[in-house]
């Protein structure tokens, strides 16, 4: 492989999501407990926030704790708690500073009540940014998400404000917590496994996967620039031929022009 500082970046995800996985992995290798893995992990967001800032990525979103890690020990669940609160608090000035706009996604109000009110504040306070939006996906779960625009869309049907047989994806889309957002171009999990595992099961239905190997707390810059390169030797199809593909190009830089 070329070193990943001479890799030429051709195309950028507009958004970018990532499956932050392997702390706990990357703690026990090292007979440490768990929780410095996700302490190490949480150092590794600055890095690729401002990456994506630099590389001209407008959309980060980031998995950082599922509706199923509830289920976790007691003590790691608090611990991650404890983390996402400091980070919260650490973090406000300099997302603010770097015109980041903060958003979270998934079932925020299972978080405990100081994280809700520090992440509120934050995202009150940036909404006005427009560098980039970093979502954080916080006791978040696609098929919770999916049973929670059932929800709304049967209390509009029952409301009278829609009827059954017209729903449309538009009306499915506007309920989802990521309504607003384009769906994400790609999508990285680090740790080597290669699975889902519950996260934007829906809005990730044409986006580039990428896995690696590497441990979310070593994950660097230059692996970054490394998955993006990749990105960009993607030919996206969205179910029709290359030679449609091609027309449509054409036809959209004709417009351009
Ligand atoms: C990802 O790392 C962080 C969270 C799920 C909160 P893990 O804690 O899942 O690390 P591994 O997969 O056990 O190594
Ligand atoms: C997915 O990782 C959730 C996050 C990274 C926050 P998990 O470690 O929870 O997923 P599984 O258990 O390996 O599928
Ligand atoms: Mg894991």
């Amino acid at each position: 492989m070329k070193n990943p500082s001479e890799q030429n970046i051709s195309r950028v995800p507009n958004h970018l999501a990532i499956i932050m996985d392997g702390n706990g992995r990357w703690a026990e290798q090292r007979h440490l407990p768990r929780i410095i893995g996700h302490r190490k992990g949480v150092e590794v967001v600055h890095s690729v926030v401002d990456e994506c800032l630099a590389l001209g990525t407008r959309y980060l979103t980031l998995f950082a704790f599922s509706s199923e890690n509830w289920g976790r020990p007691h003590d790691e669940v608090e611990a991650l708690m404890g983390l996402l609160g400091r980070f919260l608090q650490k973090e406000l000035s300099s997302l603010h500073k770097r015109g980041i706009r903060l958003n979270a996604i998934g079932e925020v109000s299972r978080l405990p009540r100081n994280i809700r009110t520090i992440l509120n504040d934050i995202i009150e306070q940036t909404a006005g940014n427009d560098s980039l939006v970093l979502t954080l996906a916080l006791s978040y779960g696609a098929r919770n998400e999916m049973v929670r625009v059932a929800q709304a869309l049967a209390a509009k049907a029952v409301a009278g404000e829609l009827s059954s047989e017209d729903i449309s994806e538009t009306d499915l889309v506007a309920e989802l917590d990521t309504s607003g957002l384009p769906d994400p171009d790609f999508l990285i999990r680090t740790s080597g496994e290669m699975r889902i595992s519950n996260f934007l099961l829906w809005q990730l239905a044409y986006t580039e996967l990428y896995f690696t190997d590497v441990l979310w707390p070593d994950f660097s810059v230059k692996h970054l620039r490394a998955a993006v390169a990749e990105y960009g030797r993607r030919h996206r199809r969205f179910g029709l031929t290359a030679a449609q593909l091609k027309a449509l190009e054409d036809r959209s830089k004709e417009w351009a022009d």
